[in-house]
């Protein structure tokens, strides 16, 4: 059991089972009338947001306030660090509150950890750069088995999901990739060559195959994640244009008719935010195959297991 959530890396297949077990009771809290439980009264959540984020921060704060935590939310904007008060005398500030977690999206990549390692309180990376996303890809995983009514990680043995998009600014896709291979999924990247990252595939284990286009196996995927182009991201022009890449890479109609000829039961996902009409068309998005909104709402649920997965620790630590 971690101390932190930094990495997919962090966790053993046996950490992802337990979180994916607490997520399925996170669920059955959130579906009470009353959605409220002691288990971390007395504690506090620090939500440090120093990129923009709707679904990740709302949910950290949904999840610590379910469980009777309270929460301090901190973003650049706002803070002193506009006034140019550095990093590292931001971490000291954070400390000396006093919390006992820490939640951080920062777009330095690697960040988390040195926020970990300073302020020796449990950190969850809520994304760093285009580095890692854990907290998705586990979300991204419950929401695989909730959408297919499975209750075992192993249930998911085999099954393909393919990710599609923009992987070489993704956060996403580098979690995804090493949590579902980790599982024993096998994991698709279809991608332009210019935002496909040499070596990608060695994130994973073994079971990477890498595509530039649309092709029969793609076809059969029992998931499909779009990505979003992330041009916050990119420096330099790696598509003509937006339409081009819709007519290309996008999840349009026709390649929905295609997908469901070859598997009736696809799913369809994103982590959202979505380029309605870039990476994917509304006819898609909003589909019944859709686990889009499913994922937004599972990610309460698996942050409220990740939390509780990490307070376990400190119990142990302390107990
Ligand atoms: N998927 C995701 O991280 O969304 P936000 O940027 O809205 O948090």
């Amino acid at each position: 059991m971690p101390k932190h959530l930094l990495s997919i890396d962090d966790l053993e297949k046996k950490d992802v089972e337990n979180i994916i077990e607490l997520s399925f009771s996170m669920l059955e809290i959130l579906s009470r009338d009353i959605k409220k439980v002691p288990t971390l009264r007395g504690k506090s959540v620090g939500l440090i947001f120093f990129e923009p984020s709707t679904r990740t921060r709302v949910s950290f704060e949904t999840a610590a306030k379910t469980l009777s935590s309270d929460t301090i939310n901190l973003s650049e904007k706002g803070s002193s660090v506009e006034k140019g008060e550095s990093l590292l005398d931001t971490i000291k500030t954070i400390t000396a509150l006093g919390v006992d977690f820490l939640v951080i999206r920062h777009r330095a990549e690697g960040f988390p950890h040195i926020l970990a390692k300073l302020s020796g309180i449990s950190t969850i990376n809520a994304g760093d750069g285009k580095n890692e996303h854990p907290t998705q890809a586990l979300l991204d995983l419950f929401t695989m088995m909730t959408r297919k009514r499975l209750r075992k990680v192993d249930d998911l043995k085999g099954a393909t999901i393919s990710i599609v998009g923009d992987i070489l600014h993704s956060r996403v896709a580098r979690s995804g990739i090493k949590l579902f291979s980790k599982i024993g999924m096998n994991v698709i990247l279809v991608s332009s060559y210019t935002t496909l990252p040499k070596g990608i595939e060695k994130l994973g284990n073994g079971n990477i195959k890498i595509k530039t286009f649309f092709d029969d196996e793609f076809l059969k995927s029992d998931f499909v994640m779009a990505l979003r182009l992330q041009k916050e991201r990119h420096g330099n022009f790696y598509f003509p244009s937006d339409k081009e890449y819709n007519e290309i890479w996008g999840l349009d109609e026709n390649i929905m008719v295609t997908l469901k000829e070859k598997n009736k039961d696809v799913v369809i996902m994103h982590p959202g935010p979505m380029n309605i009409g870039v990476e994917i068309n509304s006819e898609v998005a909003y589909s019944e195959h859709s686990a889009i909104f499913e994922q937004v709402r599972n990610g309460v649920a698996t942050r409220m297991a990740i939390l509780y997965y990490l307070f376990s620790h400190q119990t142990q630590k302390t107990g």
